[in-house]
């Protein structure tokens, strides 16, 4: 798999100083994430290859919401009308979308209907009545899933960990009795079509996926005693190593979850996987300028140009992504590298950047969950972001100026 950012034995392959040139042709401002669309699409490919594709690989657009990604060649997973709208923009076809979140509004949910999506995920009793309202208001009929919380706990950082007892997420078990009740007294506006559960992110290997999917077939063949169905949904969370946990493949975990399907005889089934991060995170990096370095008793601090605001998941999860110089090899002087923001959550721990500090570096698989999370905090502009396929720059978002901020806000 050819990449600047790793190739198929994890090695950052386009050398750090062709990135460089490829950077400074193109004038991008800093912060830039940068995408290597082919290994996306070469990731999603060989998942779908995987599977089968009979089956549907629903990519998870909150992950990265770049169209480039989403037209990719996946089915989408949107959890938004702004999502949804994307998705169909991009070309996904309505029967290749699947719409989860708790609470979708009724202006959502219109849209689903109106679009005619594969599914609608039901994450609880009372959504239930609210969709087919909807759908008869709508004149139409509404495909429904319930999304199953199937009490797996993960060993996952707890704002990722989604499918425990506790979580705001899916229909418990024991609820599924009355859930099941209220979509059948509303068969005359819904089509009862599948199931589905989601047992959180940074799944390391398949085991927890396969026991929340084991606790999905239970209740899918529980269903189909008395009702057909036409998919299952086993989420997504599969993991990424980034740079500290070796993680299985994506294809460990589709090759996996196909398995399963046979063995608890329901091979007939569609099956879905809804993964986000492990198509993207690899495959995208964030540059950065270092704007100057501070001595501070016996702390070297490096201060970039790139702040939680850009790449939010440090602050947010405790997360850890490599950071290294753009034009040369880690190693040499620890250095404490922090953003701008006035937040002391602002910082992306210690790293190896060297003497003297580099011009610029690159801040590693922050492919996912990166620009979808960046926002304008302390006044800053979104980041430039740039996909490149076949070593050139294919398209730019360049990061604004403030002049559309500072116009927003005196508006405000
Ligand atoms: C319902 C659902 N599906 C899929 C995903 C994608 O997860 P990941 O990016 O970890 O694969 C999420 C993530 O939050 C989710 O909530």
């Amino acid at each position: 798999m050819a990449g600047f950012c790793r190739n198929a034995q994890g090695v950052a392959c386009l050398g750090s100083a062709a990135l460089g040139e490829l950077l400074d042709r193109a004038a991008v401002p800093t912060p830039a994430y940068v995408y290597d669309v082919d290994a996306v699409i070469a990731e999603a490919e060989s998942l779908r290859a995987g599977i089968g594709l009979a089956h549907l690989v629903a990519y998870a657009v909150k992950a990265n919401s770049a169209g480039t990604l989403v037209r990719a060649g996946c089915g989408a997973d949107v959890v938004s009308g702004g999502e949804l709208a994307l998705a169909l923009a991009a070309g996904v076809a309505p029967g290749r979308i699947l719409m989860s979140g708790v609470a979708k509004t009724d202006a959502e949910l219109d849209q689903a209907i109106a679009a005619g999506i594969c599914a609608i995920q039901l994450e609880s009793v009372e959504e239930v009545q609210r969709v087919a309202a909807r759908a008869r208001a709508a004149g139409r009929r509404a495909r429904v899933s319930l999304r199953v919380n199937p009490g797996v706990a993960i060993d996952s950082h707890a704002h990722v960990a989604t499918g425990h007892d506790e979580a705001k997420f899916g229909i418990l078990r024991a609820e599924l009795g009355e859930a099941w009740q209220k979509v059948d007294a509303a068969a005359d506006a819904l089509d009862a079509v599948g199931v589905s559960a989601h047992v959180g992110s940074m799944l390391q290997t398949p085991g927890p996926y396969l026991e929340s999917a084991r606790v999905l077939c239970d209740v899918a063949r529980a269903r189909r005693a008395r009702a057909s169905l036409e998919i299952i949904d086993f989420g997504g969370g599969f993991g990424i190593d980034y740079g500290d946990r070796p993680t299985a493949p994506p294809a460990a975990f589709g090759s996996a979850a196909a398995e399963l399907l046979r063995a608890e005889s329901l091979g007939d089934l569609r099956l879905v996987l809804e993964p986000g991060r492990a198509l993207v995170a690899p495959h995208g990096v964030l540059v950065a300028s270092v704007v100057q370095g501070k001595l501070s008793g016996s702390r070297r601090w490096a201060m970039i140009d790139a702040g939680m605001n850009d790449l939010l998941r440090p602050a947010l999860y405790g997360a850890r992504h490599r950071i290294e110089p753009l034009e040369r090899p880690p190693g040499g002087a620890l250095y404490r590298v922090v953003g701008p923001v006035c937040e002391s959550a602002d910082d992306f721990g210690e790293h190896a950047l060297g003497d003297p500090l580099p011009a610029r570096v690159v801040i590693r698989d922050a492919g996912a969950y990166g620009f979808s999370m960046a926002s304008e905090y302390n006044g800053r502009p979104l980041p430039s972001e740039v996909f490149v396929s076949d070593g050139s720059v294919t398209k730019l978002s360049a990061r604004p100026g403030v002049e559309t901020w500072v116009k927003r806000r005196l508006d405000a």
